[in-house]
């Protein structure tokens, strides 16, 4: 797997400002009412999202799995259709995402729960599936959720991951960094590393429209696998959580992430629109 991701000094904006579970809430409050008619239209399109289910090796219909930060369903729709929707549990901390879900009608049999990615409500060895697409990037500490992968699967169970890569490009650097977390693929495989996953695994995704792979960036540019050798929790003993939504958050603070959350999701959004204008102009032979 080649690193592709340039390094770069510590962002000004860390933790971004998506990067909180109140901001990433009051994001969710209001996209939910558009998510399956945008994101999964252009960024995060069906065939990107078999691509990662057919990682996860769903080769048995009772399969327990469960999809954490699983939104509208949309993941989920491509889960059931390889295992029984009533062994799939969808948790999301955004009720407003799971009202959507429940209206779908092959999701009717799936568990719906509210919940933290990095606290998750289910006990150890539970599962013999965790997916989580698109969600890392939300998550103020991603090596707690993926420690939660690891302790919630039984062993010989399988976890995938989706989530951003970190852009090449320096002005994408700088709207990336201001608006959530965008891990190098390098990050990603040491997180499963050190949560104690074997079989690490990275498979890029990415658009078909979208030639210029890692030099923009991709809110869903990666898929992660690792197999849990073991059975129990992660080798990897952390302390108490950094942030708990439960506490208050400065008001001052939190309009301002709130803000530039709001910058970085538009120039973000326009990045697609310029990519998929390029791929129509430039040669197919040529790199964009
Ligand atoms: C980009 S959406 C992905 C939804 C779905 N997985 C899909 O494939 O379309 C990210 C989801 O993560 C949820 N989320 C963010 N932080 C979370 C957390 N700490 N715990 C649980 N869900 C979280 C959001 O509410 C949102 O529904």
């Amino acid at each position: 797997m080649p690193a592709t991701s340039t390094s770069r000094s510590a962002s000004v904006f860390k933790p971004r400002a998506m990067q909180h579970k109140r901001e990433a809430f009051w994001f969710y409050r209001f996209l939910s009412i558009i998510y399956d008619q945008s994101t999964n239209l252009g960024p995060w399109t069906e065939d990107m999202r078999d691509a990662a289910v057919e990682e996860l090796d769903l080769n048995d219909p009772n399969m327990v799995v469960v999809d954490v930060g699983g939104g509208t369903g949309f993941t989920t729709m491509g889960v059931v259709n390889h295992v029984d929707a009533k062994n799939v549990t969808i948790l999301d901390q955004s009720p407003h995402q799971l009202a959507k879900a429940k209206q779908k009608e092959p999701l009717k049999d799936c568990t719906i729960i509210e919940g933290d990615a990095e606290d998750l409500p289910f006990p150890t060895d539970y599962a013999d599936r965790y997916i989580s697409c698109g969600c890392i990037e939300y998550w103020p500490e991603p090596q707690r959720g993926v420690n939660e992968a690891f302790r919630v699967i039984k062993k010989g169970g399988k976890a995938c991951i989706v989530g951003p890569v970190y852009p090449t490009h320096w002005l994408s650097q700088i709207f990336a960094d201001m608006w959530m977390l965008f891990p190098k693929e390098e990050e990603y495989i040491e997180w499963f590393q050190k949560a104690g996953f074997v079989d690490v695994k990275l498979r890029r995704l990415n658009p078909k429209w979208y030639r210029g792979v890692r030099r923009h960036g991709l809110i869903m540019g990666c898929c992660v696998t690792g197999i849990k050798p073991t059975t129990g929790s992660s080798p990897l003993v952390l302390g108490p959580k950094i942030e708990d939504v439960k506490k208050g958050v400065n008001p001052i603070l939190f309009l301002w992430r709130c803000f530039l959350g709001f910058i970085g999701v538009h120039c973000y959004s326009l990045i697609p629109i310029y990519m998929w204008i390029k791929d129509q102009i430039v040669p197919e032979d040529r790199p964009i």
